[in-house]
């Protein structure tokens, strides 16, 4: 059972289905119900607001998204399904959580938007690439605020989120903000200092994998298999190994040795891996994303 929801003035669109029935049974950290402001509704929030939705975490009653033109507050609520408005802070009155989707350069008017307009048991979840906690707090020095780094997959309940916690967040503000990542896949708790080599690691992730996958599709079709094969194949390669190093309790390197035979085609491709240095290129792009993840905060 979900508590109802009050529209929030000036919004747009109130839900046009049902709301699914939720499965989840929410921790004591939170409580059975869960109002949620989705400040930013574009790629990362809406991801969010899927995985949530798909995971029975909450109700499409229960959020409320924000984007500052009317028409595009319109197209977010119709394609999402839930509340919209173009007021950041009236979608912020009524919610027990906020979630920043901002582009960590536009943050600061959403801010503005906020200061003085929360109540110090909001609990506020940032996404923004490269924004600390502190800055949040010049902004809205009384709430408790959570950073986080989720990564695209958090769409399909697959994601990869870290959390940190600014100096007002609690351990039960923390729990919260994990059990909302935990719905949507896994969550490492770290401290904030390793936020920006999270965001190039996991964060900036799916880009290296798609690119991977692009690159072994490519390879396939260079060698006569028809695209849609090359990567079906490709795909499920990647997944299947995934899954494999997942579950296996071996490292990544003896796994990698178990497929590589003596005078084999593995040992063959690796030679030119290693001759091309393909790990100091990954470990490169990963430093690169981490700088540049420093560098949105500066
Ligand atoms: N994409 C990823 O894989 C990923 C992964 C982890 C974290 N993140 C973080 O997630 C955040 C959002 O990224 P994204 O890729 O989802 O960006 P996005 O698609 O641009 O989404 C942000 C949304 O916020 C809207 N917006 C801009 N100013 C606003 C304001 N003042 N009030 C309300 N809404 C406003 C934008 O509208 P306009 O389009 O009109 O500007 C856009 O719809 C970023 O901080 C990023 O660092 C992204």
């Amino acid at each position: 059972m979900c508590r109802p929801s009050k529209p929030a003035q000036g919004s747009i669109g109130p839900p046009k289905k049902a709301p699914p029935v939720a499965t989840f049974e929410a921790s004591p950290a939170l409580g059975p119900f869960v109002r949620l402001a989705i400040i930013g509704c574009g790629n990362m929030g809406s991801a969010v607001v899927r995985g949530l939705l798909d995971a029975g975490w909450t109700t499409r009653g229960e959020i409320i998204a924000t984007h500052p033109d009317p028409d595009r507050a319109n197209e977010i609520s119709q394609r999402l399904g839930i509340e919209a408005t173009t007021n950041n802070a009236k979608a912020a009155k009524g919610a027990e959580i906020i979630l920043l989707g901002i582009k960590p350069q536009l943050i600061k008017r959403a801010l503005q938007d906020l200061r003085g307009q929360l109540k110090p048991n909001q609990l506020v979840i940032s996404i923004a690439a490269g924004i600390s906690t502190r800055f949040i707090e010049t902004y809205l020095p009384d709430s408790p605020i959570v950073r986080s780094m989720p990564n695209l997959p958090v769409t399909i309940a697959a994601g990869a989120t870290a959390i940190s916690a600014g100096s007002n967040a609690s351990a039960n503000h923390l729990a919260s903000a994990e059990e909302i990542f935990r719905a949507v896949g896994i969550v490492e708790v770290i401290p904030e200092y390793l936020m920006d080599a999270v965001t190039g690691l996991s964060g900036t992730g799916p880009m290296y994998v798609f690119h991977f996958l692009e690159a072994m599709a490519d390879a396939g079709v260079r060698m006569g298999l028809p695209r849609d094969v090359a990567t079906r194949l490709s795909t499920q390669t990647i997944r299947g190994a995934a899954k494999l190093a997942e579950l296996s309790e071996l490292h990544p390197a003896a796994l990698k040795d178990q497929v590589t035979s003596p005078g084999g085609t593995a040992i063959a491709a690796l030679h030119v891996l290693r001759r091309e240095a393909f790990s100091a290129i990954v470990m490169d792009a990963v430093a690169e994303a981490t700088k540049r993840s420093a560098e949105l905060g500066d």
